[in-house]
């Protein structure tokens, strides 16, 4: 299984922290963003790696990450975004990389408390299709929302603006090698981007998205307060005075 870090976009809800830099080089805590992803990845046991980012600040991803060792990887592999054309988009630049592997995807602003290998091991029983991993959430209007029925999920909703569940659509997804052939079909959203949330659909519809309810709190940071609050939730696991799930469920 390879694992994919999605660090480009234009972190525009974040400016002007990003006026000189890419969102996924602030800080979090005592450490830049893009490393959060990257543990998440390592420790699930995922140790083929490629970062993808784009813009003016590419290259400093280079001089951060290096070859990986910090990681304790052998190397990173990196691709470059030239337009902003969403997640998908951005996706489908790492398909010679995948190389018909099953892809373990992360977004560079997501952070979460605990690891996702139980998760990676389900997602490798499994024998094809994708899976998302979805968290319960305060402000689901922020994200794709998942409806259900019983315990399937028949629908995912992109931001809507009167969420039916509180089930946000975290930005960690699994993939088997078909998401490139799918993609390729997607037409770009009302914001002129390719959506996950159209691919994620896509699976749906053919009966072949399983889902997990991640473990422990899950934040993204792209806004100012869900970085305050990725801060502060990283601060406490670190300093050991982290409070329990339960009543941690905003992401910002
Ligand atoms: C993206 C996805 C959304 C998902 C979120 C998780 O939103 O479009 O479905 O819930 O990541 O972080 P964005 O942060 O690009 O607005």
């Amino acid at each position: 299984m390879k694992g994919i870090v999605l660090a480009g976009g234009l972190g525009s809800r974040l400016f002007p922290l990003t006026k000189i830099t890419n969102k996924h080089l602030l800080p979090v805590y005592d450490k830049p963003m893009v490393y959060y992803p990257i543990m998440t990845l390592v420790e699930a046991g995922i140790t083929d790696i490629m970062i993808v980012t784009g813009g003016g600040h590419a290259g400093n991803f280079l001089r951060l990450l290096g070859n990986g060792h910090e990681f304790g990887l052998k190397g990173v592999n990196y691709a470059y975004q030239e337009k902003e054309g969403g997640i998908a988009e951005a996706l489908s630049l790492t398909e010679y990389f995948a190389d018909g592997d099953k892809i373990v995807v992360i977004l560079g602003d997501n952070i979460i408390e605990k690891g996702i290998r139980r998760e990676v091991d389900e997602f490798a029983g499994q024998p094809e299709g994708a899976r998302i991993l979805i968290k319960e959430v305060s402000n689901p209007e922020r994200f794709g929302v998942v409806e259900f029925e019983g315990d399937r999920i028949v629908r995912i909703i992109e931001k809507p603006e009167n969420p039916r569940t509180n089930y946000a659509v975290t930005g960690i997804y699994m993939y088997d090698s078909r998401i490139f052939d799918l993609i390729r079909e997607l037409k770009p959203s009302g914001r002129g981007e390719l959506e996950i949330t159209d691919v994620n659909n896509i699976y749906l519809k053919k009966g072949q998205l399983a889902y997990s309810k991640l473990d422990g709190w899950w934040t993204d940071a792209g806004t100012f307060d869900s970085l305050l609050k990725a801060n502060q939730l990283v601060a406490e696991r670190e300093r050991g005075t982290g409070a329990k799930d339960e009543g941690r469920k905003e992401s910002g």
